[in-house]
């Protein structure tokens, strides 16, 4: 069933909350490190003004327990937000009270008032009911736009859908878009690329993929399991010795779909794990007792590249190695030039991912960089999102 979004309601006149997922990274000295995730929103926020509503945002920032932290304040992103909208926004000190109230209902149409972390109560992510109401009594419409945190049944994601309207705010759209596409209605060649640290993280959307798509990449720290599980010698590399059973059961189920499973040919090997360690490419046979796999080799590169090339939709999600270290950069650099290069629909999502793309300067050449990290697996995976279902449905006659 379709979600209403924002443009199946009339929001002139009225006051909405808009859930938004402003969990940004932020140095020691509180400074926004990236702030995509609050560009990300500005579409919807400036319809919202335009269309002449007041508009009240809601988000979390990082997991305070239920209490507040001060570091945890949402305070300087409201002044970046302003920044970047260009007009003012007030900040609430709280996100629920009598003070919140009185500012919230003394808002005008095209004004902004951002409320303190939601997740300073422990009501939100518990989903309490009074809490919920508490927050819809702000607004007369709620709208999700945070399509990061939907996969959490929180308060101001799924609770507040009970007491009020709620749609999907256009972020929140175009990440059902692209990602929803990508998983039921791709066109062809599809092509994931799953990479990071742990197969453990990513057994799910492994699993999932690997019947939809026609080519699955595996790479990164991960892919050591799958080169273990196929009974090669794996030194120091990080291999998890209890998915060993799981990778064979993955590698046969591709078999079985006639899935393409790609994994590397050849690896980069280090002699520990830092920056400056020694180095070199060596086959699968040759991984040395000592050593440890740190990036897919440039054998496997180049073949990852080429199954990229005719590919129509991609999706990639996690790093090919540790590509924090150049010397290990290499492999998901050249995955994220083969990604860019590609007149596929791209869409990418997870941090590390999005952080290799910015480091080769490549983002502008894809189609979507979700703005989910659990969420975009969890969504990979085929799994309902809470904060979405919640969503009213639209009426068979709206469609
Ligand atoms: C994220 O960064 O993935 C979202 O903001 C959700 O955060 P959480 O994992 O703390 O719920």
């Amino acid at each position: 069933m379709e979600k209403k979004s924002l443009h199946d309601v009339n929001v002139s006149g009225k006051r909405v909350f808009i859930r938004v997922d402003y969990n940004v990274p932020m140095d020691k000295e509180g400074n926004i490190t990236n702030d995509a995730r609050i560009k990300a929103t500005l579409p919807t926020l400036e319809y919202l003004l335009s269309n002449n509503a007041a508009v009240v945002i809601g988000s979390h920032l990082g997991r305070p327990k239920g209490q507040p932290v001060p570091e945890f304040s949402l305070a300087p992103v409201a002044k970046r937000l302003a920044a970047l909208l260009g007009r003012e926004v007030k900040f609430a000190p709280d996100c629920i009270g009598p003070e919140v109230m009185k500012i919230a209902q003394s808002l005008q149409p095209g004004q902004v008032l951002m409320l303190e972390n939601l997740r300073y109560y422990k009501e939100e992510e518990k989903n309490d009911s009074k809490f919920s109401s508490e927050l819809a009594a702000l607004a007369d419409i709620a709208v999700n736009d945070a399509f990061g945190v939907s996969h959490r049944a929180h308060a101001s994601v799924e609770g507040i859908t009970k007491f009020i309207p709620a749609v999907a705010g256009l972020l929140m759209e175009k990440e059902i878009n692209f990602l929803g596409k990508a998983v039921t209605n791709p066109t062809r060649p599809f092509v994931a690329i799953i990479g990071g640290a742990k197969v453990s993280d990513k057994i799910g959307v492994i699993d999932n993929l690997i019947s939809k798509v026609d080519t699955l990449i595996i790479g990164g720290g991960m892919a050591n399991t799958f080169i273990a599980a196929q009974g090669y010698k794996t030194g120091k590399s990080l291999v998890e010795g209890d998915k060993l059973d799981l990778a064979r059961e993955l590698i046969a189920k591709a078999k079985a779909k006639g899935t393409n499973l790609m994994l590397p040919t050849d690896v980069v090997i280090a002699d520990k794990f830092a920056a400056d360690a020694q180095n070199k490419v060596v086959k699968l046979d040759a991984i040395e007792e000592e050593w440890m796999a740190l990036d897919i080799g440039p054998e496997t590169s180049i073949a990852y590249a080429a199954a990229l090339a005719d590919a129509k939709t991609v999706v990639w999600n996690g790093p090919m190695g540790v590509f924090e270290m150049d010397a290990f950069a290499k492999g998901t650099e050249a995955v994220a030039k083969a990604v860019a290069a590609s007149s596929a629909v791209s869409i990418v999502g997870g941090g590390d991912s999005i952080a290799a793309l910015e480091k080769t300067g490549l983002s502008a050449q894809i189609s979507h960089i979700s703005t989910g990290g659990g969420a975009s697996l969890e969504y990979l995976e085929g799994k309902v999102l809470p904060g979405i279902a919640a969503l009213t449905d639209r009426e068979l006659a709206h469609k």
